[in-house]
């Protein structure tokens, strides 16, 4: 079993035991269920970013372990994909969609009033870690543009009146 305590470093085990042990434990159960298959470092990377919000690097040391890949595969891997998130955590994620269909609709003044509002660019973390904010290529909404979404939430037709007043609900 590769997650037996005594056959890490301390300095793993603290990598891991920063982390919700439960959590721990389903990721663990994703890693058994795709180890072997093809995609299975795309799966678990998303069971445990679905699991934590973000990759924290005690997540990603699992992984890498579990499924006997190098580190830096690993990690490359969560680096290379927008989707991926190596920083965090943050309680919340909302995304623009830029793509031209929303962008036609107005999604610039969108994106002017989540950066004014939540005073971060895209791409960042609120200091409070309250809101990941992001702009996105197609959330697959493009007839509700401009479109948002909060924490996977869409939002269809949102004005920045609207945008302002999701973001302040935001815990
Ligand atoms: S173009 Fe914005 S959701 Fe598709």
């Amino acid at each position: 079993m590769p997650f037996d305590k005594d056959e890490i470093l301390p300095a793993v085990q603290a990598l891991y035991d920063a982390l919700d042990p439960h959590k721990l434990k389903d990721l663990d159960h994703a890693i058994a269920r795709w180890k072997g298959k093809p995609t299975a470092l795309l799966q678990v990377m998303h069971v445990a970013q679905e699991l934590f919000t973000w990759l924290p690097e005690g997540a990603l040391e699992r992984i890498s372990r579990g499924l006997d890949l190098p580190r830096a595969q690993v990690y490359g891997f969560a680096t290379f994909y927008d989707h991926f998130y190596t920083d965090g955590p943050a309680r919340n994620t909302l995304r623009i969609c830029q793509s031209i269909s929303c962008y036609l609709r107005g999604a610039p003044d969108l994106i002017a009033a989540a950066r004014k509002e939540l005073g971060i660019k895209p791409g960042e973390i609120t200091q409070d870690g309250r809101v990941r904010f992001e702009c996105v290529s197609c959330l697959g909404q493009c007839d509700g543009g401009p479109s948002v979404s909060i924490n996977d939430e869409p939002q269809h037709e949102v004005t920045p009146d609207k945008l302002r007043k999701l973001i302040r609900d935001l815990k």
